[in-house]
């Protein structure tokens, strides 16, 4: 008899929807630069505020899971992230004080929060997972069996005006995921009861103009 392969045991045991969201480049996909981010989009900012704090049907807040150098990019005064269940990882600091949960690799912090509340943890239930950044993380979380979406805000830049030095992986040409109209994207904010961040897609497929750099908000689903 053959048991559950180690990838679908641990995607059963994260039982939570798990997305990326992310604003990257659509040559490169460039998503920072010299710890920041390269650009200031006031827009994307509010989408990414209002998608990663929906608590959807349930009365739970999502979690938000980040790497610690973009734990250490947000200013003081907007950390911990509101509304939020902030979860920062790192092999060196075990403590990033209140109001956030630590964990030293991906795969505990996705099963903790899936078993949440837990007797022995003191994390909230939670009603998604979203990934946050930055490289590290986002590169680590698209391997992992139970991340299903990426909420992507593809930038058209000029490469060479914003010089990014942090990159995803080109995950859209591996086969494994595939866009999804902006219908999609759509009802899946009207699902998590985000209808404000509905209205900030433009109505006639198109982009969104600002600081001099257009974009558009898009979503990816694995195959
Ligand atoms: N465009 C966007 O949407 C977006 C979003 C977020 C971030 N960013 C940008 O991305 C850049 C930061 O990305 P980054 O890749 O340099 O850093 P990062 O992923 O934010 O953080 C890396 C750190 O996270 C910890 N870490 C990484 N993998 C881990 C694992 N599997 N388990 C436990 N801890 C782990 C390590 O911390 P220790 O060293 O403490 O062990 C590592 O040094 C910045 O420029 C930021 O502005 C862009």
């Amino acid at each position: 008899m053959t048991g559950p392969t180690p990838q679908t045991a641990a995607s059963a045991a994260v039982q939570l929807p798990v997305a990326l969201i992310v604003a990257a480049t659509h040559g490169s996909l460039g998503i920072g630069r010299a710890g920041t981010l390269p650009w200031r989009l006031p827009t994307d900012m509010t989408f990414f505020r209002l998608v990663s704090s929906a608590p959807g049907e349930s009365s739970c807040q999502p979690a938000v899971v980040m790497g610690r150098k973009s734990w250490e990019s947000i200013p003081n005064k907007f950390r911990p992230l509101k509304n939020r269940v902030n979860v920062v990882l790192s092999r060196t600091v075990t403590d990033f004080g209140s109001g956030t949960h630590t964990f030293s690799s991906l795969a505990q912090a996705l099963s903790a929060l899936s078993r949440a509340p837990h007797p022995a943890s003191t994390i909230p239930p939670v009603s998604s997972i979203y990934i946050i950044g930055g490289a590290e993380i986002y590169t680590e979380a698209l391997k992992h069996p139970a991340t299903s979406r990426v909420i992507l805000t593809t930038v058209y830049a000029d490469e060479d005006a914003v010089r990014c030095d942090t990159f995803l992986p080109d995950f859209r040409r591996t086969g494994e995921w595939e866009q999804k109209p902006t219908a999609d994207l759509r009802r899946l904010l009207c699902e998590i009861k985000c209808r404000e961040a509905v209205d900030l897609i433009p109505e006639d497929g198109d982009r969104v103009r600002e600081n001099g750099l257009e974009y558009e908000f898009t979503l990816w689903e694995k195959r």
